[in-house]
């Protein structure tokens, strides 16, 4: 079953989270025990003040999202943008929240209807692969991760064959020169994530937003 045809078998049920999918990678990446402790991140990654300097509305507007889509968040953590993206999709629609840490991902079902109305898809990956079914999302999200991601244009590649025809893949991370973020060495230049995401075959494009520490890049499936 795509996932599509996933949603659309649920769409006459209740609404409810499905609990995290099994770990079929076992594998631990070097990030997985930095971000072990979830309720302690959610406390400063959920904190509402976040909204106002990280605009989740013009990350919203970039990924074109309708009423029904299918959207995954890669990296989705203690769900900062999953509440956000389960409104944009609802009603119908269906956000996957893919996290290669399990605490993240059981964190993730323990949230509930809290993260809002659209069926919630906790989903554990391995470090290099966002695991979607071929052309079977809409939308792809990435904040604050994809400088965590090894082998970007592999990765890049993945999520192209990921999404249906005219899907978005938005990227979203710190400015080299941003005060606060990431270790600077770890941090990329808009203009090389453009270029990964043209290496997979995406039309890309760095979209001019008000966030005063990250860029925004959109990869096209055109
Ligand atoms: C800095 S946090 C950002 C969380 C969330 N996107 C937010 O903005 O609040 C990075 C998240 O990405 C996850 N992560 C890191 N590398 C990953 C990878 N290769 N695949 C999937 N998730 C990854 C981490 O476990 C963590 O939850």
């Amino acid at each position: 079953m795509t996932e599509t045809d996933s949603n659309k078998a649920v769409e006459q049920q209740p609404k409810k989270v499905e609990p995290p999918e099994p770990d079929e990678q076992p594998g631990h990446g070097e990030h997985q025990h930095a971000f072990a402790d979830a309720a302690d991140r959610a406390k400063k990654w959920n904190d509402p003040g976040r909204d106002t300097w990280q605009r989740p509305e013009e990350i919203v507007a970039a990924l074109a999202l309708k009423p029904g889509a299918t959207v995954a968040d890669v990296g989705a953590g203690t769900g900062y943008m999953v509440s956000h993206l389960s409104r944009a999709v609802s009603p119908g629609g269906t956000v996957i929240a893919i996290d290669a840490e399990p605490a993240m991902v059981e964190y993730l079902a323990k949230r509930g209807a809290d993260l809002g109305p659209a069926r919630i898809v906790p989903r554990k990956v391995g470090p290099d692969d966002p695991e979607l079914q071929p052309a079977s999302v809409d939308a792809v999200l990435t904040l604050d991760t994809w400088h965590h991601v090894k082998g970007r244009e592999a990765y890049a590649r993945k999520v192209y064959e990921g999404l249906k025809r005219g899907g978005r893949f938005v990227v979203v991370d710190y400015e080299v020169g941003a005060e606060v973020g990431p270790p600077k060495a770890m941090r990329l230049e808009p203009g090389q994530v453009t270029k990964q995401l043209e290496a997979a075959g995406f039309r890309a494009e760095v979209v001019r937003e008000s966030m005063p520490r990250h860029y925004l890049v959109v990869g096209h499936k055109d």
